[in-house]
């Protein structure tokens, strides 16, 4: 009886330790799970500030201390996400439906008199640039004319890579020259950060989309930055058929290289340019990507149009030449099957920054050249 009696005592004292033992082990593991998923959360935590700390810091510690010199602010890290960085105050387009309240801008434009301009190739800083031109811009570079309702809002697409001392003599020159005009416009200088080659092409979809969502602007125009037109008559507002504007150049002794060559500086309605699914992304490096374009417009039945050649007329600032990529030539065969699928549809990208500066809306991307590249290819 004993016997049995201290061999239930026994098994009940077991059970008592190993209960012990289990509930101290589930109290143990629930601890370390807790601790683990908070440093976890911690961690995740400081990688996001960490992150978008880098952001801002590669946007503005130029803008205060050197005076808006885009490359210096760059190889200070990047993003590995898109970060959702708007710096400065926003430009207050969103919000304003165009609709004429006074004389429309375009009855007021001069027809003749002294319609040349003359090219200012003065150096001038940044700063001195925003205060000449500034005080009657709004944010990011936005111009609305006070005494007329301008019947289009105009975006300027630059893209832009390591010339920055073109892109001032670009702005001081543009301004004066907008102005003028009198159209509602708004300057977007898309820089694409180190990595990869230059895709010109792909950044002026860039800055359509990201057009887009700032201003819904009723025409584009893309502009190489190193474009300064000469003539008052070649209008910045779009026609109902995409324009050719840069068609005499110096360099080519004022006549066109070719019939269908569509480069420099090129408008487009916005909705026609969406029809066309914009530029194609292939062209890393120098040349094709407007050729390519091109063909885009033709195969949607338009037709391109120029100003007489007198209008036409652009001083191209000199810069060394970069490498043209012979790639082109192979994709220039296969535009066609890509159309749909390559273009404003189907931009790979990643938004670092956009800054509103006094003087223009400054749009800094990364590209990746494998992962845009091997999206098409693999198909
Ligand atoms: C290139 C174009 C360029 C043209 C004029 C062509 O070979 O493919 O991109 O606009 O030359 O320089």
């Amino acid at each position: 009886m004993c016997k049995r009696w201290c061999f239930t005592c026994e098994m009940l004292g077991r059970a008592r330790t190993g209960f012990v033992l289990l509930t101290a082990t589930t109290l143990v593991f629930c601890y370390f799970l807790l601790r683990h998923t908070q440093v976890l959360h911690v961690q995740h935590k400081r990688w996001h500030s960490r992150e978008r700390m880098r952001c801002v810091h590669s946007g503005t510690s130029n803008n205060t201390k050197l005076g808006t010199t885009m490359e210096t602010s760059r190889g200070t890290g990047h993003c590995r996400t898109d970060c959702d960085i708007f710096v400065g105050e926003r430009p207050p387009c969103i919000t304003r439906n165009i609709s004429s309240t006074g004389p429309w801008c375009h009855e007021m434009r001069r027809k003749r008199g002294n319609t040349k301009v003359k090219v200012n190739l003065d150096s001038r800083s940044m700063e001195m640039l925003e205060k000449l031109h500034g005080a009657d811009l709004e944010p990011g570079g936005l111009f609305r004319p006070t005494e007329c309702t301008s019947s289009q809002r105009v975006a300027v697409i630059v893209p832009f890579r390591e010339r920055s001392l073109h892109l001032k003599i670009f702005l001081n020159n543009i301004h004066p020259f907008l102005k003028k005009q009198r159209v509602e416009y708004m300057i977007l200088v898309v820089e694409q950060a180190p990595g990869s080659r230059l895709n010109r092409g792909m950044l002026r979809n860039i800055g359509v989309v990201e057009g887009e969502k700032l201003c819904k602007f009723d025409c584009y125009f893309f502009h190489d930055i190193d474009m300064i037109p000469l003539s008052e008559r070649n209008l910045y507002t779009c026609g109902s058929k995409p324009r050719h504007h840069a068609a005499a150049l110096a360099r080519w002794n004022y006549a066109l290289p070719y019939e269908h060559i569509f480069g420099g500086v090129v408008s487009f309605k916005t909705d026609l340019f969406k029809k066309i699914n914009g530029y194609s992304n292939m062209y890393f490096g120098w040349g094709g990507e407007d050729d390519d374009l091109y063909n885009r417009v033709k195969h949607h039945n338009m037709d391109i149009e120029r100003y007489p050649m007198k209008i036409s007329g652009y001083g191209d600032l000199k810069h060394r030449k970069s490498e043209a990529q012979n790639a082109r030539y192979s994709y220039l065969k296969t535009w066609k099957a890509r159309v749909e699928v390559d273009g404003l549809n189907s931009l790979k990208y990643h938004r670092y920054l956009v800054e509103f500066r006094r003087l223009y809306t400054w749009i800094y991307v990364g590209i990746k050249e494998p992962e845009v590249l091997g999206s098409y290819l693999k198909k």
